[in-house]
């Protein structure tokens, strides 16, 4: 049989996932499993096949062939590519949708381009749910590919009425580099969350069960989105003596490397994004635990007990404000990315396909692709989410509060300092520019006139 549409190599959670999406949308589907156990995952008969070779995997496919990878991020994928190399034709297409880094992505591209194969970097959100019923998809790499096997990968996406959660947004590894910012903003979106709910549990003392009506209350609200509603499913799910689960789980966060390569670029990009930092350094700060239990014995606090009348209203208005900031960040360090590449990538389009299927899905993403739509200057500054008085209010408020308090959050403090960064016409950096001119002549620029300059600052120069 040589007839099968796509074939999909790796049949772990995320592939068999992808793989049965695909078979339920009657794509006639090649499945290449390594292990036996991977392959077991697809007894029952349909319009597929479990290849257990590389060779009847390819025989299997009409021309072009399309092979989508799921395999482990990293050397995995670089050995499946070379494994598969020589049983392709010129004008193949392999695509790729593991959490790639955008880098390895564009060298894949560029190689496989030298050698007549086309390749597209997928990023996939939404786990394991998602890849079966509608991931978002992010799409990046060869043209041509996309042109040829889109309508095939639109279909496995999520929908927003009649579009789908998936679109080619540029080449090379403009679809891994939209994803791993999405992480990004997804680590910054899940930490501010925390640092409510810090807030709540260490400043106010709110009772769990308090604590947890709130979120999810709050799941009707402005605030509506994926990780409310999961927020407030992981606090009220108790552990099998009754009590709950979540407060039995060791505080030390781990991660996989996505928001790390987000602070990576942004420093190789010079852009901005403090509260997607302070997420990630959260995360690595969480594992010295023996720093912090010394530092609760040693470190002194002056502290004020924290009381705020309608602290409910208060943070949901800050906490709105901080997701709002964690788009913003995230956003503009892919338009600056998209400048610096050349990939011209469409940011209502790439934002568009987040309103769906992904972890940072929310009735935010809306509001955000309309402002993109209508400027591009940074979200924060577009009226489609109101003017934020009562939102920087409420989270000013909140950010003096936890300071007197001693409560550490400093995901959700570096909103507010965000926001007023943003509105500071004059910065302070002028001194910055003298003391640098002082004691290394670096030289200056003037806002009275042009040009650049250098002065003899201290007694006895020249
Ligand atoms: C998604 C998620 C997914 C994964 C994260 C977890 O969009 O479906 O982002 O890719 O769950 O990468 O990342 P950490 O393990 O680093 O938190």
């Amino acid at each position: 049989m040589k007839d099968f549409e796509i074939a999909v190599y790796g049949l772990g959670v995320m592939g068999s996932s992808l793989a049965k999406n695909l078979i339920s949308k009657g794509f006639r589907t090649a499945l290449f499993g390594k292990t036996q156990g991977e392959r077991e995952r697809f007894q029952s008969q349909g319009d597929y096949a479990v290849f257990s070779t590389e060779e009847d995997l390819v025989k299997s496919l009409k021309s072009p062939k399309i092979i989508f990878m799921m395999v482990t991020a990293g050397n995995a994928v670089d050995s499946v590519i070379d494994g598969l190399l020589p049983l392709l034709d010129e004008g193949d297409i392999l695509i790729e949708g593991g959490n790639s880094y955008f880098k390895d992505s564009q060298r894949r591209y560029r190689f496989l381009s030298e050698k007549g194969i086309h390749f597209l970097g997928v990023g996939v959100s939404g786990g394991e749910k998602g890849a079966l019923t509608g991931p978002s998809m992010m799409v990046g790499g060869s043209k041509e590919a996309w042109d040829s096997c889109g309508h095939i990968l639109k279909r496995m996406a999520a929908k927003v009425g009649d579009e789908y959660c998936c679109s080619f947004l540029g080449k090379e590894g403009a679809g891994h580099y939209v994803k791993m910012v999405h992480n990004g903003i997804e680590y910054a979106m899940i930490q501010v969350i925390a640092d409510v709910y810090s807030v709540m549990r260490d400043g106010l003392h709110l009772s769990h069960q308090e604590i947890t009506e709130i979120f999810h209350r709050w799941k009707d609200t402005e605030l509506s989105s994926y990780l409310i509603d999961i927020t407030a499913a992981v606090l009220g799910k108790n552990d099998v003596d009754g009590q709950p689960l979540v407060e039995k789980i060791l505080d030390v966060a781990k991660q996989k490397g996505t928001g790390s390569w987000t602070l990576e670029e942004a420093i190789a990009r010079g852009v901005y994004i403090p509260t997607i930092c302070e997420s990630v350094f959260a995360r690595y700060f969480s594992a010295d635990r023996q720093l912090r239990f010394d530092g609760s014995q040693a470190l002194k606090a002056t502290t004020i007990p924290m009381t705020m009348e309608n602290h409910e209203e208060k943070l949901k208005d800050a906490l709105y404000l901080a997701m709002i900031v964690s788009y913003a960040q995230g956003i503009a360090l892919i338009k600056k990315a998209s400048d610096d590449y050349g990939w011209e990538i469409d940011l209502p389009l790439a934002v568009s396909l987040w309103r769906e299927g992904c972890i940072i899905r929310s009735d935010l993403l809306k509001d955000i692709t309309k402002a993109l739509t209508q400027s591009n200057k940074n979200i924060l500054l577009s009226r489609n989410f109101g003017d934020l008085e009562k939102n920087q209010q409420a989270l000013r408020e909140i950010s003096a509060k936890v300071v007197e308090t001693g409560v550490a959050v400093p995901t959700l403090m570096s909103v507010i300092s965000y926001y007023d960064r943003c509105r500071t016409e004059k910065m302070n950096v002028n001194i910055v520019q003298g003391l640098r001119d002082c004691f290394g002549a670096h030289t200056y620029e003037r806002r009275d006139m042009e040009g650049s300059f250098h002065t003899a600052w201290l007694e006895g120069e020249e």
